[in-house]
């Protein structure tokens, strides 16, 4: 296998003597009680065999009755008199059906570590936490620990076509499907659903948003028997399947000759297709729904509204515990810029809030992290938490359209954890997103978290090696928000490079610091865009100033940014608490990072740093470069401490970086210079 296709599951040699010693004590023989083929427990074993020769050189033992005086005892409490709750404890994580236990427990002449789980996917979730601890030269000896997860609804949503595309991929081509057909038989799936579980997801959509044709039919007869293999694949790693489906399948299939959500015979059509779909699949997860977005078709076409919509497909999957997420981007994508009064920003809101409480409970809005879409920066999307009565997940995005598109090092849970602490203050102090999420604000049936992924048939899943990190670390955030971003990176550097201490730091370091590097050379100040269009990277700072996509700087000679107060703007600033309104509203106290997504401004406006925003775009694309080349310089020193091909790819990919870097650093620059006619305080050189 090629360098970095195990990821985080590498597995490398323990080489501390004593903890190899310390961990074939435990783990040389497996009490496992009986368990189902295919099952979780199944793939929890399966796990431990694969790691554990890896690890430390043993190949463990699995019996029903272990006559040894220390093993390792797995499984769902209570099914074994090893995990018999008296003797695991009534733990918190246990009432949790995701939840379990670690715990080295003496009884009779015999020790054992127990991971006992709430279910048999929680014992898949322990094992997997086991194999974390000694991946990182944890001891074991005397554990004592319970975990369960802070979101219910772990998700992640694949863009990925038919033909094998993958809309806003960056690693190759998709692992699900190729040339129109199913990939059912990829030994591949089997090693993502691994990955998966090892971070706590529990469902996935395979295909794009945009559902095209050949997508339509993947709820149809003939290609249902595919899809429940992947299913089959999930179900055993404890991963529900889901699929996008086209709101207007009846019309594309030819089947009704509408899609209107209140006509009988579309309503009867879809009710009749749940159906098919659950003898094909019974633990199906659902569907998700991408509804008068970006030309998309919709219930709008037929003058009904979302909540007529999202229900109508409520109702056929309700008899069989289905979900349906329904997408919040829905926004006019045929603006013109002349109009000031049409805000992108305020579409979600706009066109969801007024439905609060229309929804069934087996409907989920999506809605995105920012009010406009992935930007390297952007405010929390106000729609989060303002429909009290509407189950809503919140959607970010691993793959990194707009943030360097895993060319750039751009480590995201940084980013992912400021959406996470905001303050809503929907209701009062500590409304945070990250409890609304949870359900902890209001009482929703299900929220959680969900994310476009960013893997792809490339040998290392990502593309950039680094980018691996982006994934680790939202299934970890969302298996426990209250990890740091640092410690997260630790982890995941630990798991990963497990050569050296040195290079593990090296890359903690330069995690935590590339979004900022990345934002400081790219659009400034909250304001946005300013990519090429359709591609979305690298700079074009006028390539979607006169579109219809309204995604405007309105930068002019004068000065730059979106007037989006209330005061003489688009008023999208009332969408949040008075508290917050009033902080965005208010150029005294709009944060600067956000300056432009609120205010316009002259160029000689000076920002709470003290300096005038020509200034700060001036020096931060100025040091955005700088501090590449500083990372770079950095790397190079570890030549030697990593593996050559894994050093290679990366030295590769930031040189890249860096040329691409001083692209938009000049073109950024010149631009301001050119428009504003304010030269830089430093003199240095302007194109
Ligand atoms: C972005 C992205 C599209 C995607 C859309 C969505 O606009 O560029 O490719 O389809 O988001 O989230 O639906």
């Amino acid at each position: 296998k090629l360098s970095g296709y195990e990821a985080w599951l590498r597995y490398d040699k323990v080489k501390d003597d004593q903890l190899a010693a310390q961990y074939q004590a435990w783990t040389a023989t497996i009490a496992a009680g009986s368990y189902k083929q295919a099952s979780p427990i199944a793939s929890a074993i399966n796990e431990l065999q694969l790691a554990l020769p890896k690890l430390i050189g043993i190949t463990p033992q699995v019996v029903i009755e272990p006559s040894v005086k220390q093993f390792l005892a797995i499984g769902v409490v209570g099914s074994s008199a090893y995990l018999d709750e008296s003797l695991i404890g009534p733990m918190a994580a246990l009432s949790h059906n995701e939840g379990y236990v670690l715990k080295t427990i003496t009884k009779d002449e015999q020790s054992y570590l127990a991971i006992a789980g709430a279910s048999e996917q929680a014992v898949l979730y322990g094992v997997f936490h086991l194999l974390r601890l000694m991946a990182q030269g944890e001891s074991i000896d005397a554990i004592s620990l319970s975990e369960q997860p802070k979101y219910n609804l772990r998700m992640i949503n694949h863009w990925d076509n038919m033909d094998g595309s993958i809309e806003r991929g960056y690693a190759g081509r998709s692992i699900f499907f190729n040339k129109n057909e199913l990939l059912a038989d990829s030994p591949r799936i089997v090693d993502y659903a691994r990955l998966m579980a090892s971070i706590g997801i529990n469902g996935m959509t395979i295909n794009n948003v945009n559902v095209h044709r050949p997508e339509t039919f993947l709820i149809t007869e003939k290609l249902l028997p595919q899809v429940a293999k992947f299913a089959a694949v999930f179900r055993s790693y404890g991963i529900k399947l889901f699929l996008c489906v086209n709101y207007a399948a009846t019309i594309e299939l030819g089947e009704v000759e509408t899609a209107d959500p209140l006509d009988a015979r579309v309503k009867e059509w879809w009710k009749q297709k749940a159906k098919e779909v659950y003898a094909a699949i019974p633990d199906f997860g659902g569907f998700v729904v991408k509804a008068d977005s970006e030309n998309r078709p919709g219930p709008f076409t037929y003058g009904r509204d979302h909540a007529d919509g999202a229900n109508m497909l409520g109702e056929a999957l309700k008899p069989f515990g289905g979900l349906v997420f329904w997408r919040c981007f829905v926004y006019n994508c045929h603006q013109d810029w002349r109009d000031r009064s049409t805000d992108r920003a305020r579409a979600a809101y706009d066109h969801f809030k007024p439905l609060d409480g229309r929804f069934l409970d087996n409907v989920i809005l999506q809605i995105k992290n920012g009010p406009m879409d992935f930007q390297v920066r952007e405010p929390v999307s106000p729609l989060f938490g303002a429909m009290p009565n509407t189950n809503a997940v919140m959607e970010f995005q691993i793959t990194q359209e707009y943030t360097g598109q895993q060319r750039h090092v751009c480590y995201l849970i940084p980013q992912w954890k400021e959406v996470l602490e905001f303050d809503t203050k929907v209701k009062g102090e500590g409304s945070t997103v990250k409890e609304i999420a949870a359900g902890n604000i209001h009482p929703y049936t299900h929220s959680g978290i969900t994310a476009v992924t960013n893997i792809g048939d490339d040998a290392n899943w990502t593309g950039h090696h680094l980018a691996q990190s982006n994934l680790y670390g939202y299934g970890r955030l969302l298996w426990n928000p209250d990890l740091s971003s640092e410690d997260i990176a630790a982890e995941w550097a630990r798991l990963t490079f497990s050569e050296s201490a040195v290079v593990q730091q090296m890359l903690v370091d330069f995690l935590m610091e590339s979004w900022s590097i990345y934002e400081s050379y790219t659009s400034p100040l909250g304001v946005g865009w300013m990519v090429t269009p359709h591609y979305h990277y690298g700079p074009d700072i006028d390539g979607y100033e006169y579109s219809k996509w309204g995604t405007y700087h309105f930068a002019d000679h004068k000065g730059i940014g979106v007037n989006r107060t209330v005061a003489s703007g688009t008023g999208y600033t009332s969408q949040y608490q008075p508290d917050i309104a009033a902080v965005y509203e208010n150029l005294e106290t709009c944060p600067d990072e956000l300056l432009l997504f609120f205010h316009h401004v002259p160029y000689t406006h000076v920002l709470h740093s003290g300096k005038t925003v020509i200034q700060h775009i001036y020096d931060t694309h100025f040091q955005g470069v700088e501090r590449v080349e500083y990372w770079i310089s950095r790397w190079q020193q570890l030549e030697g401490e990593v593996d050559a091909e894994r050093y290679n790819h990366i030295l590769g990919r930031l040189q890249h970086q860096l040329e691409n870097s001083k692209d938009w650093r000049d073109i950024i620059n010149t631009y301001f210079y050119r428009k504003s006619g304010i030269a830089d305080e430093q003199g240095r050189t302007i194109y």
